[in-house]
């Protein structure tokens, strides 16, 4: 068996600050900087809000010679990946090539997010609870399946389509139009050649990140995103419009079975293929009766899930990213904050569709209430003016004692702050909220 490594550490982290590339433009992104505050950090592309924090570099997120370069003219110590795009396209094989120790996994451990065919295999092979399903690479016997099973059911494009390739299908006719957007029409590229179709699960979600080293992983505390765009989850998919933590629907026997049923047999059997993981596993849930299984695995940390796992970490950032890089995470300890993180996504005028951009954002002088932060993401600076450039605008929220303190504090900063069109979700946490209030 041959077991690729990852990473040939140099002798050993050099004390005190650090030099450091994060990989990213989103609230992600920002919250890793404040996550790794007190060390010097370069963000290639970074945002309007990263400027304050370190040195934006215009490099693009997946110009993967470009990046290379950069860590390796700045001597970086250690580099971050934020989003999935240069994870699958080799990032981390590539400055491992160039003994630059990089958080995040190797293309082959990256195909556990970027293809859902191979992950579907992977769970079926290693007996890991997941929806029954079935792969096509061939149109018509997809439409077969559909057809014959007359049923609500799930079609999934194969490769990385920013979100919009998955489909929940209500009657046999939006499956057989999904089919044919995604294989005939190949709205998504060569990403819907193939086509995972699997049976719906029932349940509430959770996002469950566990920070790995290849063999051992260190679970954070589990939280939950809003994907629809509207309030009372009505609207289309979204990257996610706000988030927060602990997710009360992971009870910590969920919590245990998760580490046992899933994330145990996928470190085993990631190794065990040759592909051992290292960085941090996003274990999609739905959990139904007591019952998770895994809708999806990314392979980096969920937006705007990671605004609300900065604030609940009761540990050091760099010893859990650098443990990770280095493949040992024997020495990192790192528990979780009592008390509740909550978070606001605030949108421009017609996301997730086809967003606004160049809108003057007010507001961010204002002092910041007790607890509370904002995270840039669709943002750039135009002189001393911040201005709108994506979607997904600014991830504002708060930690706190409760869900009602961190909520109000959240929504405090969010009135603080306007622009032409924004919009965010006012039921941010309401689930977590309902059931703090009945205990
Ligand atoms: P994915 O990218 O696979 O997580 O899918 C995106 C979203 O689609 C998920 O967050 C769920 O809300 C929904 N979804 C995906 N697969 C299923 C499934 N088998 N049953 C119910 N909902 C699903
Ligand atoms: N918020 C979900 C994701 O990052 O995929």
């Amino acid at each position: 068996m041959s077991v690729t490594t990852q990473s040939r550490p140099r002798p050993g982290p050099r004390p005190g600050r650090q030099r450091i590339l994060i990989v990213g433009a989103g609230a992600r992104e920002h919250a890793l900087a404040r996550a790794l505050s007190g060390h010097e950090i370069l963000f290639a592309p970074g945002n309007a809000g990263t400027a304050l924090l370190g040195r934006n570099v215009t490099v693009d997120a997946t110009d993967i010679d470009g990046l290379v370069a950069l860590a390796e003219d700045e001597r970086c110590d250690l580099v971050v990946v934020g989003p999935e795009g240069p994870l699958t396209l080799g990032l981390v094989d590539r400055l491992a090539e160039r003994s630059i120790v990089a958080f995040g996994p190797t293309r082959a451990a990256a195909r556990l997010e970027g293809s859902k065919a191979f992950m579907k295999d992977f769970l079926r092979r290693h007996a890991i609870p997941t929806a029954a399903f079935a792969l096509f690479t061939e149109p018509n016997a997809a439409k077969a399946y559909v057809r014959a099973a007359g049923r609500p059911l799930v079609v999934k494009a194969d490769g990385l389509c920013a979100g919009k390739g998955v489909v929940v299908a209500n009657t046999t006719d939006e499956a057989l139009e999904a089919i044919e957007r995604m294989m005939v029409a190949r709205e998504f590229g060569a990403a819907g050649d193939t086509l995972v179709i699997e049976e719906i699960l029932p349940g509430e979600e959770a996002s469950f990140h566990v920070v790995c080293d290849g063999t051992r992983g260190l679970a954070l505390v589990a939280a939950q995103d809003h994907k629809r765009v509207f309030a009372f989850d009505r609207g289309p998919n979204t990257g996610g419009m706000g988030a927060y933590a602990p997710a009360p629907v992971v009870t910590p026997q969920i919590h245990d079975a998760v580490m046992r049923e899933v994330v145990e047999p996928t470190l085993r059997g990631m190794a065990l293929e040759g592909a051992p993981f290292r960085g941090v596993l996003f274990v999609g849930l739905m959990i139904d009766e007591g019952k998770a299984r895994v809708l999806e695995f990314n392979v980096r940390f969920g937006d705007p899930e990671m605004t609300v796992l900065v604030p609940m970490f009761d540990g050091d950032w760099l010893s859990l990213l650098e443990g990770s890089a280095r493949g040992d995470l024997s020495q990192v300890s790192g528990g979780t904050k009592s008390g509740a993180a909550l978070s606001v996504v605030m949108a421009s005028e017609g996301y997730p569709a086809s967003p606004a951009l160049g809108d003057r954002v007010e507001g961010l002088d204002r002092e910041l209430p007790a607890g509370a932060f904002i995270y840039h993401a669709g943002t750039r600076a135009r002189g001393e003016e911040v201005i709108t450039s994506g979607g997904r605008v600014l991830t504002v929220g708060a930690y706190g004692a409760s869900f009602v303190a961190a909520r109000n504090v959240a929504y405090e900063a969010v009135s603080h702050i306007h622009w032409r069109g924004e919009h965010h979700r006012e039921d941010i946490g309401s689930r977590a909220l309902l059931r703090e209030r009945s205990m």
